[in-house]
């Protein structure tokens, strides 16, 4: 240690010194170097011995200079502390100890005992400091061991050791005493660790307005009443360090908001937005030294785990309100307030994948569960390529193909072709499955078409789907991406008649579809329309059923042909704007109107027109409680844009079969959740 070679260290330096001052004189007259020298003579030895009294042990061995005091490792606290100083100096030392319960105790000098005995009770801090006319000359350093972090850094002259509003004991101390300028025995950035460090937050409600402040982690906003957040404000009880917070929040139909500042309001207020996701960080110079965790509460999943540090908390995409948050500081060290593994959830990943195909080779890429390939057109699969949309999310995909005269080819990744082109062999069966951090978001579904057998039922991560050993081709695969937990997509008949089929933004159907099976509705009317023979009778039943509860409901629309539908949304861009028009009707070749298995219906009190209103008229409160008996949905529920693309309409009615509505209609879902589909 230092201070057995501190005798040596004073030897040298006057040895080279007076050499030094020698050689000077010879050149001309040094006083002027002889009085630094005698200053540094003059400097005497001084030596800190202290002891500790311990939990169950009482009083330890003195010891001194840097050496250990306590115990480590063991978990037992100190319960009191005597320090003295050896030295000639001017100089004393002067301490005082945070005991448990009692807060910090006076201050006591050379060998006074600072702590209790005998009633258990833990120091959490110390403060040492030298007083005396040479105290200035001096550096007393000091560290101690502290339950759950161990030796925090060096704390100097005064400053605090330990920590405090965390109930932890202190359990070993060095401490050090040196002349100034000499090297610092070690880190110096984290010798206390202040625990009331607390987050403060209040939150704006839908329906209540903004909430009572709330702090450390307790709730802010609710839970189990289906309220949305629209805007929060958090604040830091930063406890006089220069310690602050960034926040932004997604905002339904604006995205990321930029961030805001300690106590700014970030959300919206007055517009109805509900907030789906938020991330922050701590800023400040003391900013390493804690980590900032926050939990929300989101609809449809209840509590998600635990994001911190600029992590998002929430979903992306999914329509899905913030209704709950917590937040908590917490020093660097301590451990997570519960499971960190999926605070956030996003439906902006998804498969692109494109098929080679005998006769025709390369398909052009698909997406999000598409066909990719053929069905019933007995060509086979011969190549795959797969991908990941990931919008910068750490996602890949890996894949492999089970092929004719070869089997089980190695796993291709990202892109990589999997299969053989131009040697005719088919692809029977194949595996896939995610890659990268972020893959724990995601649940991985993919489907194959058979040969002989048509679609086989979706499989997910590292399942075959395909026959091995039956010679059997693949002719169509789709794959679809899906946030983490959702429902397997059920098997879905895409085929274009299917009364099931879907359609949206990104599921089209051909310019030239047009059903066999139209009929003219001889049901009350505001014009001519059209539906599907089924979905006609189905919706006369409705209208009878509502008839017999005194209500006359109106077809307004059914069938439209692609051509129909392109003057239509052409005619609210060109009235409306393209923003506007993309809330309202769909492209061409994405209306489910072309399916002719739609009906907007209207009624006398909205003077036949198509309006929100019509909700709450009883024509369409009749409809909302009862399209489903008769096998309709209401394709766009309110609050739904996020997952449907398009604004709330009441009246559109879109004929899937009782079956499927009742169980649509009881899930609360939309078509597309329902389904598993974007
Ligand atoms: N109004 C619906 C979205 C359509 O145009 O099909
Ligand atoms: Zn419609």
């Amino acid at each position: 240690m230092k201070n057995k070679w501190f005798p040596l260290l004073v030897m040298a330096v006057l040895w080279i010194f007076s050499g030094f001052v020698y050689a000077e004189e010879i050149i001309n007259d040094t006083t002027q170097v002889s009085q630094e020298v005698q200053i540094q003579e003059s400097l005497p030895p001084a030596i800190c011995q202290y002891r500790t009294y311990v939990q169950n042990a009482g009083y330890q061995e003195w010891v001194s200079d840097g050496e250990d005091g306590g115990t480590t490792g063991q978990g037992l606290r100190l319960e009191g502390i005597e320090i003295v100083l050896d030295t000639q100096a001017d100089l004393f030392i002067e301490y005082r100890t945070y005991v448990e319960n009692f807060g910090w105790q006076e201050k006591v000098t050379d060998g006074q005992f600072s702590g209790t005995t005998g009633q258990g009770l833990r120091l959490e801090g110390i403060e040492i400091a030298l007083t005396g006319s040479d105290s200035d000359k001096y550096d007393v350093y000091y560290q101690v061991h502290a339950q759950n972090f161990g030796w925090l850094d060096w704390a100097k002259n005064g400053e605090s050791a330990g920590s405090q509003g965390l109930g932890f004991r202190l359990e070993g101390i060095r401490i050090l005493l040196q002349e100034k300028g000499v090297d610092v025995p070690g880190e110096t950035d984290r010798p206390y660790v202040n625990g009331n460090v607390k987050a403060t937050y209040q939150t704006h409600v839908e329906n209540l307005g903004w909430q009572e402040w709330k702090s450390d982690g307790s709730v802010s906003g609710s839970t189990g009443s289906s309220l949305r957040l629209e805007a929060i404000r958090i604040e830091l009880d930063n406890q006089g360090y220069d310690l602050g917070v960034s926040y932004e929040t997604q905002i339904e139909n604006i995205g990321w908001q930029a961030a805001k500042e300690t106590g700014e309001l970030s959300g919206t207020e007055g517009l109805g937005y509900r907030l789906e996701a938020i991330r922050m960080r701590l800023t400040g110079t003391y900013a390493d030294l804690y980590d900032i965790y926050y939990q929300v509460h989101a609809q449809n999943y209840g509590w998600m785990d635990w994001a911190k540090n600029g992590d998002e908390a929430g979903t992306e995409g999914m329509g899905y309100r913030l209704e709950g948050i917590r937040i908590m500081v917490i020093p660097k060290g301590m451990p997570a307030p519960g499971s960190e593994n999926l605070p956030f959830l996003t439906n902006r990943i998804f498969a692109e994948y494109r098929a080679y195909v005998q006769n025709t080779g390369w398909q052009d890429w698909r997406a999000k569960g598409d066909l990719s390939g053929n069905t019933g057109s007995d060509l086979r699969l011969e190549a795959l390529q797969i991908q990941v949309n990931n919008s910068g999310y750490d996602v890949g995909i890996r894949y492999q193909a089970h092929v004719q005269n070869i089997g089980w080819q190695d796993w291709s990744t990202d892109g990589e072709l999997a299969g053989t082109t131009g040697q005719s062999y088919r692809i029977e069966s194949i595996r896939l499955s995610l890659t990268g951090y972020d893959a724990k978001m995601c649940d991985l579904y993919y489907a194959v078409y058979t040969e002989g057998f048509g679609w086989l039922p979706w499989v997910s991560t590292g399942e075959a789907a395909g026959y091995e050993g039956m010679s059997l081709r693949l002719e169509g695969i789709k794959v679809v991406i899906l946030p983490k937990g959702s429902s397997r997509p059920a098997n879905m008949e895409q085929e274009l008649t299917s009364m099931t089929r879907l359609v949206n933004k990104n599921h089209s159907i051909p310019a030239s579809y047009e059903p066999s099976d139209l009929v003219v509705l001889s049901l009350p009317s505001t014009r001519t329309t059209m539906m599907r023979a089924e979905a006609a009778a189905a919706l006369g039943n409705l209208f009878a059923a509502a008839k017999n509860s005194g209500l006359t409901l109106y077809c307004c629309s059914g069938y439209r042909s692609y051509q129909t539908q392109a003057s239509l949304y052409q005619w609210n861009v060109d009235t409306f704007g393209l923003a506007y028009a993309e809330l309202v009707s769909a492209r061409p070749g994405m209306s489910e109107h072309q399916l002719g298995l739609v009906m907007d219906v209207t009624s006398a009190s909205v003077g036949f027109d198509l309006v929100e209103s019509f909700a709450n008229t009883p024509e369409g409160l009749f409809v909302k409680n009862n399209a489903h008996k008769y096998g309709f949905i209401i394709r766009y529920p309110e609050g739904q844009t996020g997952i449907t693309g398009y604004a709330y309409e009441p009246w559109h009615l879109r004929y899937v079969g009782t079956e499927v509505a009742n169980a649509i209609y009881n899930s609360g879902l939309t078509m597309e959740g329902f389904y598993g589909m974007n």
